[in-house]
Order: structure tokens, then sequence, then C-alpha cells
């Protein structure tokens, strides 16, 4: 199968591999698996208090092109804000690394763990209207 030069360099020189300490201010933390080959993708924000994504950081234990997407996605949340994030689509990842069909899930993945990261600082942030019963007499 041949890969895009982006997708490599990417997969062998990845951005922003780690993790924030746990005491870090703003964090917002997604951890996703992908059911269709079973790899997992950590991937954490940190966000300022203006609301804009100042750095982003992640793990995946993944084939390359899961690699490849979420070092790509933590390089384009830099400097969003958590609802710009929100917009980034697999789509968008698949075209910038031209994944091929097979590995279109990898590139979900990414896009998944932005959201679930995106979703963890909300709740952490009194932001999450959705699953927020409290109306202020609880
Ligand atoms: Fe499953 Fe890439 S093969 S994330």
């Amino acid at each position: 199968m041949a890969y895009s030069e982006k997708l490599l360099d990417h997969y062998e020189n990845p951005r922003n591999v780690g993790s924030f300490g746990k005491d870090d201010e703003g964090l917002g933390t997604g951890m996703v698996g992908a059911p269709a080959c079973g790899d997992v993708m950590k991937l954490q924000i940190k966000v300022g208090k203006d609301g804009i994504i100042e750095d982003a950081k992640f793990k995946t234990y993944g084939c390359g092109s899961a690699i490849a997407s979420s070092s790509l996605v933590t390089e384009w949340v830099k400097g969003k804000t958590v609802d710009q994030a929100l917009q980034i689509k697999n789509t968008q990842i698949a075209e910038e690394l031209a994944l091929p069909p097979v590995k279109i899930h990898c590139s979900i993945l990414a896009e998944d763990a932005i959201k679930a990261a995106v979703a963890d600082y909300k709740s952490k942030h009194g932001e999450n209207v959705e699953t927020s019963a409290c109306t202020g007499s609880c």
C-alpha cells in the first residue's frame, strides 16, 4: 500500500506525543477505541482562560494511520476554540493525509478523540448543558 509523504512524516515524526500533568488547568481528555481494529487513542487539550486551545497532546496505541491522524489533529486544534475544534471532520484528516479507504476508520478515531476531549473539558467546566440535570435547586 502506498502512503502519502505527509502521512509518513507524521508517522515517523509524530507531533505532540505525551500527556499533560494531572493538575494542569483547562484540560480535557478523550479516550476512544476503534471497534473495527481495537486500536486506542488518547487525546488531551489544554484550554486557556480565553477559551482557546493552547496545546494538545496524544498517545495512540494503534496503526500508523491512527498515529498520523492524531498527530495532525493536535496541530490543527491549537489556536482554535473548543467549538471550532468540534468542526474538524475525519474527511478533512483523510484528505490531508491521503488515507486509503481501508484506513478511513483511523481518521474517524481522531475525530472521535477530539469530540471526547472537548466533551470532557466542557463537563469539567460546567458547559455540559445536555447532561446537567441540576437547575440550581439541587
Ligand atoms: Fe484501526 Fe488504524 S487500523 S485505527
